[in-house]
């Protein structure tokens, strides 16, 4: 091997080999994020070797170049067959190295780049590294020894902590908890590691590979594994790998290294195979791809956003002014009445000390969160701001002229955004003499929570107005997706679909109880009516009897829900609604007052109530969806299938298992979902079941409608 203290590569990228003084440095440079994709597997092997062969290196020092370690297999090689070496293979040639191999992580070490680093003798960490094992988030478990080497070097317990989460600890806790063996400053993994691997030669000290390990597992209570058995029964139903995971840490306890990792490699070949693996993955690029917009050029310019405005504090205005303060953006939070501002401002506060009692947030950053939002009546405070989000009440002429006033007052180049969740946005931006600064940003409530932002494309909106508020979704941790003027939108556009047939079953014979059981079944977090208590029952009824005391034609006439209202059973803000809870809890509890409005409404409309089977519920429940965002696919609203899949993940809990509502829809069966939808159109009338020309054109071809 050549002798000069820095060796040239011997290895082409993604995986290079060169030596400093006594230590060979391996350098993963694989961008965006050095997946262990097969070339970094087959580069690892040959740069081992290399490094194996070089026989003045002493230690063997691994390092990533870019902006983190390596962050996981690559996920766009799942499902297809795995060139050798694989990820196991390579892991023990790591383990096995009979020189000492230093892996220094920055970034984030995840997944099966974690693994690799485990496998490796020591361990060093940037103080800003995050490491974690976030394979269950994929439907998968750790299926290179990460099952079997993390318990031996941080104990059971919090393995099946670290890898149920998915969530990744920071460099101090991993250094607390024994996963790393020391943290280093500064911004140099190589310098870290190059510093950890002298102190180690210097000193002398033969490190044990963690897979050699036992002293952390021995003497395991066996209870810690029927009880998390029985957790995520209750907890996780229906997701397969967690179950799977603690059958792979119960066996690093109980099994020799090796027959542990044989059967952490049968399990997670079972992920690998499940449904689960797909859905999940394709709601992993979902998020990612609503971001690319069709037809917007690359490159487009955006606007800086470094001061924003929101018009109302009520609940959704607060929420949103909290978005801009969580990610440091000053905000003025504009009202014009002052007892709204105080108990808009007083809400914030709450919210913020409510976070902070749970151990997410500390004192100062409440506070410092708190000085970022700024309480006005006064306009006249938006005339610098970059962005302005008007979320007063839903009124076309209070919104047009709360746009009259922005339009005065803003400066030239502010974005001016609604949050309507039903108004026409073309017709909100007209009442300015700059449309095309005009856009919807639709939160949902609560703002501060809930992830997703539906950006809404006016007619006129330009190309740079939509690039800034798509990137400006991301910085405050939303994920944006664009979609086109309707009412509704696409979220709760499908959402009224799936409305108007779960009320319509009950009307029929179903309970509330039933058909929430049937959408939990399917795997929502909460039923439509547990759902509707939640949101409170009172905004559609209140909008309801507006409508009926104007007379609109159109107004349906009072539901068993608008009676629920009037009796004053708003939801859970008043502890009843379409179901009863205890003080304190949000358990729904069937109410048999609930059951005789109900009873009385059939009666009222001479319905005879017949058993109605769960699987007429779920098939009216969701198909109506499937056939909604069809035609929201037919008519542009949005551009791609993967959009409406985003848009359900994010915004209404569809479980991510199932990938999204149209990708779910292929593997239902579209020929089955088209041909149940002519019989409901045929059988129960309405527009709402008139088929979608899309859904029947793919089920007749034999194509599918997502991807
Ligand atoms: N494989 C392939 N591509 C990946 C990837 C991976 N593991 N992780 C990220 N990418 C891609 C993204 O799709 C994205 O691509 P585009 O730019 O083309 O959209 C790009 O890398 C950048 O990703 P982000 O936009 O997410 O960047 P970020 O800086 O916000 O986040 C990250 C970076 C924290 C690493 C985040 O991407 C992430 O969490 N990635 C997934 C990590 C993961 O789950 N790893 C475990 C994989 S499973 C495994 O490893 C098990 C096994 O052994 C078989």
């Amino acid at each position: 091997m050549p002798s000069p203290a820095q060796t040239e590569a011997v290895q082409p990228n993604p995986v290079r080999y060169a030596r400093q003084g006594r230590i060979g440095v391996i350098t993963v440079d694989y961008p965006p994020v050095n997946a262990v994709g097969h070339g970094v597997r087959s580069g690892l092997v040959a740069a081992l070797d290399a490094g194996l062969a070089d026989a003045e290196a002493e230690a063997l020092l691994l390092v990533c170049a870019g902006r983190t370690f390596m962050a996981g297999a690559d996920i766009r090689e799942f499902g297809k067959p795995s060139a050798p070496p694989t990820l196991p293979q390579v892991i023990a040639r790591l383990d096995g190295s009979a020189k000492p191999v230093i892996a220094a992580i920055h970034g984030t070490a995840l997944g099966g780049g974690l693994e690799v680093a485990l496998a490796c003798h020591v361990h060093v960490a940037l103080r800003s590294a995050r490491l974690g094992l976030p394979e269950v988030k994929l439907g998968l478990l750790p299926g290179a020894g990460g099952t079997q080497r993390l318990p031996r070097l941080v104990g059971a317990a919090k393995a099946l902590d670290m890898i149920l989460s998915g969530e990744p600890v920071g460099a101090e806790e991993a250094l607390a908890i024994g996963l790393v063996d020391a943290v280093e400053d500064g911004n140099s993994p190589l310098e870290a590691g190059l510093r950890a691997a002298e102190r180690l030669l210097a000193e002398g000290w033969t490190p044990q590979p963690a897979s050699a390990r036992t002293g952390r597992i021995a003497g395991t209570d066996p209870t810690l594994f029927t009880a998390m058995r029985a957790e995520l029964t209750k907890r996780q139903p229906h997701l397969f790998s967690p179950h799977r995971i603690v059958d792979a840490v119960e066996a690093a306890v109980t099994l020799p290294f090796a027959e542990g990792t044989a059967r952490e490699r049968e399990l997670f070949l079972a992920c690998m195979d499940s449904p689960q693996r797909a859905g999940l993955i394709h709601a992993f690029f979902a998020e990612r791809e609503v971001a690319k917009i069709p037809g917007l050029p690359a490159g487009t310019p955006t606007r800086d956003i470094r001061k924003a405005g929101v018009i109302g504090a009520g609940t959704m205005g607060g929420g949103i002014a909290m978005c801009f303060a969580n990610a440091g953006i000053p905000v003025v939070l504009v009202d014009n009445a002052p007892d709204a501002l105080d108990r808009g401002m007083a809400a914030i506060r709450r919210n913020y000390e409510a976070t902070a009692r749970k151990g997410r947030l500390t004192a100062a950053q409440v506070e410092d969160r708190m000085g970022l939002i700024h309480p006005t009546l006064s306009y006249g405070a938006l005339a610098d701001a970059d962005l302005v989000v008007e979320a007063a009440f839903e009124s076309m002429e209070v919104k047009r002229t709360i746009f009259r006033v922005l339009d005065g007052t803003c400066k030239p180049g502010a974005i001016l955004a609604t949050n309507t969740s039903t108004l026409d946005v073309d017709a909100i931006a007209a009442a300015t003499g700059r449309p095309q600064d005009v856009l919807g940003m639709h939160f949902f409530s609560p703002a501060n929570v809930m992830r997703l932002l539906e950006v809404v494309r006016g007619a006129r909106t330009s190309h740079t107005v939509l690039a800034t508020v798509m990137a400006l979704a991301r910085r405050i941790g939303k994920v944006g997706v664009t979609v086109g003027v309707c009412y509704g939108f696409v979220g709760n556009r499908i959402l009224q679909q799936r409305g108007r047939e779960a009320m319509a079953l009950v009307g029929e014979g179903a309970s509330p109880e039933q058909v929430d059981r049937v959408l939990t079944g399917f795997g929502f977090p909460l039923g439509h009516f547990a759902m509707t208590d939640l949101a409170g029952i009172d905004v559609g009824w209140r909008i309801g009897e507006e409508r009926r005391k104007a007379g609109d034609p159109e107004a349906q006439t009072p539901s068993w829900l608008d009676v629920l209202a009037e009796r004053g059973r708003y939801g859970q803000k008043t502890s009843a609604g379409v179901y009863r809870y205890e003080p304190g809890s949000r358990t729904p509890i069937p109410d048999p007052e609930v059951a005789s409005v109900i009873g009385e409404d059939r009666r009222s409309r001479g319905i005879t109530p017949r058993a109605v089977s769960d699987v007429e519920i779920r098939e009216r429940c969701l198909y109506a969806m499937v056939n909604e965002a069809a035609k929201i696919l037919e008519e542009g609203i949005a551009a791609r299938p993967v959009d409406i899949d985003a848009i359900w993940l994010h915004g209404y809990g569809f479980p991510s298992w199932r990938g999204g509502l149209l990708f779910w829809a292929d593997r239902e069966g579209l020929g089955k979902i088209a041909a149940a939808v002519q019989r409901y159109h045929r059988d129960i009338g309405g527009p709402q079941w008139c088929p979608s020309a899309l859904l029947l054109q793919r089920a007749a071809d034999g194509q599918p409608i997502g991807c």
